[in-house]
């Protein structure tokens, strides 16, 4: 069984019961998420892009727990410089870890890291393709609506279903709700979660709204997460 553990925004926990795999930590900082950065433990953190509340604790939970950071390689080198073990990949491949694969998917966003007045140049951000305790889960990252999110579906998962989708649907800085229900039709998840929204007002969504549009269009279960909740992929 594979558990997914949603901390708020973007931020997931992923666990087989032997590995546990953090995706996009954003704990300091988040108004919504119910832990702290100092309490959780990980075996790997992926990393989709550098904004501030994808990269979020990484490098501190990593130089803490000793976990390996997983991130577009212009991210992961950053991590690397500021002490943490990283591995570096880049949009297409993918490759076998302990805890099991991760492919790194296209995402139409921005990757830039502030740090104090500066930004640093961060790449291009990502989405993950992560095998997993004999489960699928897609976490799309930031982006938009594209149409060769369908290449998750036609190449990657090679004929099977993917099993659990992340999709943001905050709008502003990402997708929202209306072009969400494309990329759930297109991916066509036996569960899809949504996320990257009413972490603050600009990216305010009603989740119920989407989550019966999806019920309208799509053969998919839609289930909504609050912070702190966990969802068991059975
Ligand atoms: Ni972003
Ligand atoms: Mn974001």
């Amino acid at each position: 069984m594979l558990q997914a553990k949603f901390f708020g925004h973007a931020n997931f926990l992923l666990d087989d019961g032997r590995y546990k795999v953090l995706i996009d930590p954003f704990f300091t900082g988040n108004p919504v998420c119910p832990a702290k950065a100092g309490e959780v433990t990980a075996d790997f953190i992926l990393v989709t892009h550098g904004h501030g509340d994808h990269l979020g604790d990484a490098v501190a939970i990593a130089k803490r727990t000793g976990a390996l950071i997983i991130a577009p390689n212009e991210v992961a080198v950053y991590c690397g410089q500021k002490g943490a073990n990283a591995h570096g990949m880049h949009i297409g491949g993918k490759r076998d870890f302990p805890f099991g694969r991760v492919r790194l998917t296209p995402a139409f966003h921005g990757s830039d890291i502030t740090e104090g007045d500066k930004l640093v140049p961060g790449g291009m951000p990502c989405g993950f393709l992560i095998n997993m305790g004999g489960k699928t889960v897609y976490h799309a990252g930031d982006t938009s609506l594209y149409r060769d999110m369908e290449l998750v579906n036609m190449c990657y998962l090679r004929g099977t279903q993917l099993d659990l989708a992340l999709l943001p649907i905050g709008d502003n800085f990402v997708m929202g709700p209306d072009d969400a229900i494309f990329a759930v039709k297109w991916l066509h998840p036996k569960t899809v979660i949504p996320m990257h929204y009413n972490t603050w007002p600009v990216i305010e969504q009603d989740p119920v709204a989407f989550k019966k549009a999806v019920n309208e269009t799509a053969d998919v279960d839609c289930r909504i997460l609050a912070p702190g909740d966990t969802f068991n992929l059975e």
